[in-house]
């Protein structure tokens, strides 16, 4: 069978993260080499999508110009692919030449057909700016779920896709003026002509995905309005018509046709031919983010209608988002974790393990620290490769090479019948685009060789029965190779390994995937194994003081005055799961409607105390000059009970800590230059420093090292500018 794989395209204006990979390039990587591995003829490809308002924000933010921004995230973003190991037959860029000849080609076809028309509308624009606001360039509430920073094309929030003049008090994006709407010319795509063949066709795929059914079925019932595929902006693909000169064409109608101008790349550079795919019978899947989704199941496929002659796609793979402390991961948001930084730290197939065995499916999961290195140390290097090592030092120690196969018993017909399954299942649950639940079959086989191995002994059984000892072995040596054939498409790194440890010469990927049941030749040498993954170590011990605080993120929800003390409120705090009453000095600071509703920092694991008659469970934590007193607060709102950390470590924090134990602790009011914090003294920082911390103020944790704290990507603050070296108590 053919297939063709479609991954959407990466924004090239800032690198990729785990969320993209766990998305969309992980599982669409897994499905292409499982394919390949059952022989069918499989085309990936993906690219940069280097046009559009995305990137030329980010180019004039920093003050360069479009193609430095996308030729350089191009650059990092492949390397990523690379790294990770994502099979792309190409990774291409739109605006590569080519791909601009595709685009006019789809264009001038679609013109030729009958769907494309001219008209004038009405578009916001910046009266300060001087310019048409397209897209990203102006924003505004989203009219369907309130979002307040909704795009003039898509509310990043409820995925909808937007129209400008749909926004509720739409604004210019740079400078926050109110926009005026003026008339422009733009070329529109009728798409409401195809509105009930494109209903027929959904209507077949009863087997998407719910989110993806669903997400369509959104978009469907507001009806197919025909859209402008045009914007006024200068950088994207040129419109071939005349009177279009000072336009472009609009991202998404340029970026979605790269699926069919990376695969004609693609044979071109290799002499291959695109129409076996794209003209004969092949299964097209596209795989993505869910706020992708209606460019994918309706935009495109109704592109691709209009323009005739080339195959729709089958099956739409859109997962859910990966959360990080319980907000979306996001580029433009810059919360999350970036994919240069995970690589440099982590093996790809780390990686690869974790985004499948949380891949994000059929809803939102939420990344934690914790859960990647337990995840990683316990069940990938605890379970999974200690076996194998026990297994393959156990057998290269003992025999050298593979042990012939004697009489079986009950417990070696389970194993063997183990690996059946697993071939099975896994297939099943790969073939219908569920990733998780196959990495769960295989961790399956994983448990049982654990106990099986456990269960044999086989190190007693060398000593009483050599021959007993050998036919274990080979049972082992039968799992090892199913593993490493079956995990092959998740952990491709790894299992090339153990396949050559298993005595291979060549790459596993030049078996088929039924070759993970294949018995193995008796005789053939092993070779020696070396351990496949390494514990990722806590850096916990360093962080011993710290290690005893537990802060958290509280919103105010009243604030009343202490009955018996002039100077003290009464604090009541709202912690997401768990609500705390504190007493705090704040009455010479701060009024009561300065404080109720706003986000604070609360010590929660201090010592209980009472205060004139009240009892405080906690302490509210701010940074003292002397002359002024600044809570402390996130720099943007969290989830109240989120724990704070520094740099980057969570507090155990379980104990309750003793106020004499606090009052030693100490804690600063920080200006923050480059990796330099500067206190009551200078301190080098020894943790990556975002971009957007760099000229705050911050608080910096004195343990053995000095230590920034923060959550995530943002940074903890002093609700106001006070003099670097403050105290915080
Ligand atoms: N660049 C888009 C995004 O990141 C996705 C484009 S998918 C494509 O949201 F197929 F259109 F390229
Ligand atoms: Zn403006």
């Amino acid at each position: 069978m053919r297939i063709f794989i479609g991954v959407a395209w990466p924004y090239a204006n800032g690198v990729v993260h785990l969320g993209h990979v766990m998305g969309a390039y992980l599982p669409a990587d897994i499905f292409a080499r499982y394919n390949r591995m059952i022989g069918n003829d499989v085309l990936m490809v993906s690219g940069s999508d280097e046009h559009g308002t995305p990137v030329t924000i980010t180019a004039e933010k920093e003050g360069k110009s479009p193609q430095e921004i996308v030729d350089r995230y191009h650059k990092i973003n492949s390397e990523v692919m690379n790294k990770l190991g994502i099979s792309f037959d190409l990774f291409y860029r739109t605006s590569h030449e080519n791909h601009e000849k595709v685009v006019k080609e789809f264009f001038l076809k679609l013109l030729e057909n009958g769907y494309l028309y001219e008209e004038e509308m009405l578009l916001p624009y910046c009266p300060k700016c001087h310019r048409f606001l397209p897209d990203r360039y102006v924003v505004g509430t989203c009219p369907y779920c309130g979002y307040e920073n909704a795009h003039g094309d898509q509310c990043d929030n409820c995925g909808r896709t937007l129209d400008p003049k749909d926004l509720i008090e739409p604004r210019c994006a740079i400078c926050n003026t109110p926009t005026e709407f003026r008339k422009s010319k733009h070329i529109f795509f009728a798409l409401s002509k195809l509105e009930d063949r494109l209903i027929s066709w959904i209507e077949e795929k009863d087997f998407w995905r719910d989110n993806v059914k669903r997400f369509t079925y959104q978009f469907l019932k507001s009806g197919l309005k025909d859209r402008a595929i045009t914007r006024d902006i200068n950088w994207g693909v040129e419109i071939p018509m005349e009177g279009y000169e000072d336009k472009r064409i609009y991202v998404w109608f340029d970026a979605v046709i790269g699926y069919l101008s990376a695969s004609m790349e693609w044979a071109r550079r290799n002499g291959k031919s695109w129409e076996n795919y794209w003209k004969k019978e092949a299964k097209h899947f596209y795989f993505l983010g869910k706020d992708n989704i209606p460019f994918h199941t309706i935009i495109w496929p109704a592109m691709l209608m209009a323009h005739g002659d080339l195959n729709l796609p089958y099956n739409v793979v859109a997962n859910e988002y990966l959360q990080f402390s319980g907000r979306k991961f996001s580029k433009s948001k810059k919360i999350g974790v970036w994919m240069p930084e995970l690589l440099d730290n982590f093996e790809p197939d780390m990686i690869r393990f974790y985004g499948a065995v949380n891949m994000p499916e059929h809803r939102d999961f939420n990344f934690t620290w914790e859960n990647f290195i337990s995840t990683i140390n316990e069940t990938l290097v605890g379970k999974y490769a200690n076996l194998v090592y026990r297994i393959l030092s156990f057998a290269y120690r003992n025999f050298g090479e593979i042990p012939p196969r004697g009489d079986v018993d009950e417990l070696d017909r389970e194993a063997l019948k183990m690996i059946m399954r697993t071939r099975k299942k896994m297939s099943e649950y790969i073939e219908n685009v569920e990733f998780k639940k196959a990495i769960k079959e295989w961790l399956e086989l994983v448990n049982f060789g654990n106990i099986y191995f456990t269960k044999k002994a086989p190190w007693t059984q060398c000593k009483e029965n050599k021959e007993k000892c050998g036919t274990t072995i080979n049972i082992c040596l039968q799992m090892v190779q199913a593993l490493a054939v079956f995990g092959a498409p998740f952990l491709p790194f790894s299992s090339e390994k153990v396949w050559k440890y298993l005595g291979n010469e060549d790459s596993i990927f030049e078996h088929q995937w039924n070759e993970g049941i294949k018995n193995l030749p008796a005789g053939r040498k092993l070779k020696e194994p070396e351990h496949l993954f390494h514990k990722i170590e806590l850096e916990e011990e360093r962080y011993e003081k710290w290690n005893q605080m537990d802060i958290r993120v509280a919103r105010v929800k009243s604030v009343e005055d202490h009955p018996d003390a002039e100077k003290l409120y009464i604090v009541k705090l709202d912690l997401g799961d768990d609500e705390r009453t504190v007493v705090a000095g704040l009455k010479k600071y701060y009024s009561r409607e300065e404080l109720e509703g706003r986000e604070v920092l609360i010590l929660y694991n201090l010592e209980p105390a009472t205060l004139r008659g009240v009892k405080s469970h906690g302490m509210l934590l701010a940074g003292d000059d002397g002359e002024r007193v600044a809570l402390l607060k996130p720099m943007e709102d969290l989830k109240p009970g989120t724990k704070v950390m520094a740099n980057g470590a969570e507090p155990a924090g379980e104990k309750t800590l003793k106020f004499k134990k606090f009052k030693k602790m100490k804690i600063e009011v920080v200006d923050i230059k480059e990796n330099k914090a500067i206190g009551a003294e200078e301190y080098t920082l020894d943790f990556p420093l975002r971009d957007e911390w760099l000229g705050k103020q911050g608080v910096v944790f004195h343990d053995k090292k000095p230590l920034i704290l923060h959550v995530g990507e943002v940074l903890i603050v002093p609700d106001k500018r006070i003099t670097p070296g403050g105290q915080v108590r």
